[in-house]
Parts: C-alpha cells; structure tokens; sequence
C-alpha cells in the first residue's frame, strides 16, 4: 500500500518543545444550540460533545470528520464566535492562562487566525493587496510582495477585489495574512475543499510552512490523505465528538491497527485499501442522549453500548479511542 507518494516532502520533524508546553489545551468542550421542533418544543441539540485537544507550537493537528459532524461549529467555540443560541461549556488555555470569551475576542485576527470554510470573509471592497497589509506591523512593500510570492499570487493579483479572485485564490489570500500577521494559532477550516489536486497540495505545503514558523496549526478537514500528508496527529469527529486521535506515524500503520470502527471504516473506504463504501448518517444528539453515537452503524456494539456514554482512554503512546471494546 502506497498511499502517499510524496510523503517525504510533506513530513517534518515535530520540534522538541517542553512537555505541557502547549499552546492550546481544551477540555470537556461542548456546545449545545437551543432550536425548536414541530410543535414548539424548544430542545438543545448537542452539536459538540466531551471534546478534548492539546497543540503545541510547530503541530499540526487534523480534525477529521464527515460533513455535519460539527468541525466549523468547533472552531467557532475555540474562536468565541458561535451562533447567538449555542452554549458553549468547557476549559480552554491558551499559552497556559485561561481563555476566557473576553481573551478570546482580543486574540481573534490577532494571535489566533482562522482560515475559514467560506470564501466571502474577506472585505469585498477592499483590494487584498491591502487587506494583507494590514496585518505587517511594519509596512514594507518588499515584505509584501515576498509574501505574496510565497503564497503563489502574482503582482496582478495583489491588486484585486476578492470577487475578482477564485476560492483556491481567496484562501491563499488569507494564507497570506497568517504570514504577514503576529499569528500564533491557526486554524484552517477545509482550506483544501474545491481545489484540484495541484492547489490543494500547494495550500498543503503553506500550511506546513506556517507550521515550520512554530505556530500550531489546527487542520479541519473532510479529507484523511490530505490529513495524513501533513499532520503530526489525527483527530477523528463524529456527530460532534473525537473518537479516536492518533499519531500519524501509527495511523499510517494501516486499518488493523486503529481502534475505533468508525475510524477503521473510513480507512476502508480510501479507494488504495479496498474502497469499502462507507456514508453513516450523523446522529442527532440532545444533552439528554444516553450510549455510544456509533452504535447504530457499529459491527462490535453490545446492549452496553446503548446505555452508557463511553469516555476517551488513553492508550499505548498516547494515542486515544472513545469505545468500550476497543
Ligand atoms: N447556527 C446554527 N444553528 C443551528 N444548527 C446549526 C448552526 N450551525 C450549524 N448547525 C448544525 O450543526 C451541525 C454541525 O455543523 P457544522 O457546520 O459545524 O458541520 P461541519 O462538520 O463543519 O460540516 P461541513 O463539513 O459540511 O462544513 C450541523 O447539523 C448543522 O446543521
Ligand atoms: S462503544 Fe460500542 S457501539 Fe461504540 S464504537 Fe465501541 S463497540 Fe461500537
Ligand atoms: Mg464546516
């Protein structure tokens, strides 16, 4: 099985840092949003649930995890900017000191940065020469330009409105501004989605780049390969909860050693290890739902698995896995 072949390019040491030294730490994570069904019963959907995460400078951590299972809502939380009707629960540090909504708010664009899923977040009357700008603390035209190089934009370019630029363009745009900014934490929110293989891998590499810079790196995604070709650890998300995260270097060990069956199911599902089909439905949760959420598609559930809620255990070298039997 080969399923990266240009993985050497792609990997990197992880720096030696500090144990404990994290940039980020989040635990118990929730989010619950208030909304109203047939009738009028107002119900709180569990749209994130027990989430847990450490990054340290340098990382790169991928969340993985189907369409609707919550990964934008997750950075919204970590970003304070969730909907009006959620509420979010949890303990969240960011270089050791509480992250409370009012630090969150004076580092957003600052020292945490996000790449966002929607490409119509930047000032559409503004030209994104200038937009980067704004993040140089000194205003140099050859820094400008240099980054603007690195990020693959042309002088052209630089001088558009974002409605003049396609998707893959606007996301290297704000590639461009992690880089011009004091950023520290980045969390890139399926910088790859839409783009042909070629500019994926470029958007790939930037964000390696950013990540050589020491600044953590938080890599939402839909796509495992792409997770695997820069990732130093693999979260995997189901309907609002980690289930399972893995180092790369054990994940690329193969669908036998992952422990998590919704994890072993999406390994089988990539077309170089057999192309098993594989579209569970994300479970809708209430605060109140009692059980494992994969117990409807699970091939290992017991009676168990229906009444109680399992935790995340640690396992051997660190890695973790949200299942009784596992
Ligand atoms: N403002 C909101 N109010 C109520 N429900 C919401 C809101 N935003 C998202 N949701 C619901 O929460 C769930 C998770 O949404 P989210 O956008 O985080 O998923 P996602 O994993 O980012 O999906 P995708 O891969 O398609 O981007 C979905 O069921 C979605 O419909
Ligand atoms: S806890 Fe039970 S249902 Fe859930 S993944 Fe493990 S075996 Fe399957
Ligand atoms: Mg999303």
């Amino acid at each position: 099985m080969n399923i990266l072949p240009d993985a050497n390019f792609f990997q990197k040491t992880m720096p030696q840092t500090e144990k404990n030294e994290y940039l980020l730490e989040v635990e118990h994570l929730s989010m619950t949003i208030e909304r109203y069904e047939k009738g009028l019963n107002p119900i709180r959907q569990a749209v994130i649930r027990d989430f847990h995460l450490t990054i340290r400078k340098g990382e790169i951590i991928a969340i993985v995890g189907a369409s609707g299972s919550g990964k934008s809502l997750l950075a919204d939380a970590i970003l304070g900017i969730q909907p009006k009707n959620a509420v979010v629960e949890g303990v969240l540090k960011y270089n050791n000191e509480p992250l409370s909504d009012k630090k969150k708010k004076e580092l957003r664009g600052k020292e945490i940065m996000l790449i966002p899923q929607l490409t119509n977040a930047l000032d559409p009357l503004m030209k994104v020469e200038k937009q980067v700008k704004s993040f140089l603390k000194i205003k140099n035209k050859r820094k400008l330009e240099e980054i603007f190089f690195q990020v693959g934009l042309d002088k052209k370019a630089m001088k558009q409105l974002p409605a003049n630029l396609s998707g893959g363009m606007v996301r290297r745009v704000f590639a461009a501004m992690a880089l011009a900014s004091d950023a520290k934490l980045i969390i890139a929110d399926e910088p790859t989605n839409g783009l042909d293989e070629e500019a994926a891998n470029d958007m790939l590499r930037l964000l390696k780049m950013l990540a050589e810079q020491e600044k953590g790196i938080i890599f939402i995604t839909h796509d495992i390969e792409a997770a695997l070709k820069i990732a130093d650890k693999i979260a995997v998300f189901y309907a609002g909860e980690t289930v399972e995260i893995v180092a790369r270097k054990h994940f690329i060990r193969g669908g036998a050693h992952l422990r998590h069956p919704y994890t072993k199911a999406l390994w089988y599902a990539l077309p170089q290890n057999g192309f098993q089909p594989f579209y569970p439905f994300q479970p809708s949760t209430t605060e109140n739902s009692r059980g494992c959420q994969f117990v409807e598609h699970c091939p290992k559930a017991k009676t168990v698995c229906k009444e109680r809620h399992p935790d995340l255990k640690t396992i051997h070298g660190g890695d973790k896995v949200r299942c009784f039997y596992a």
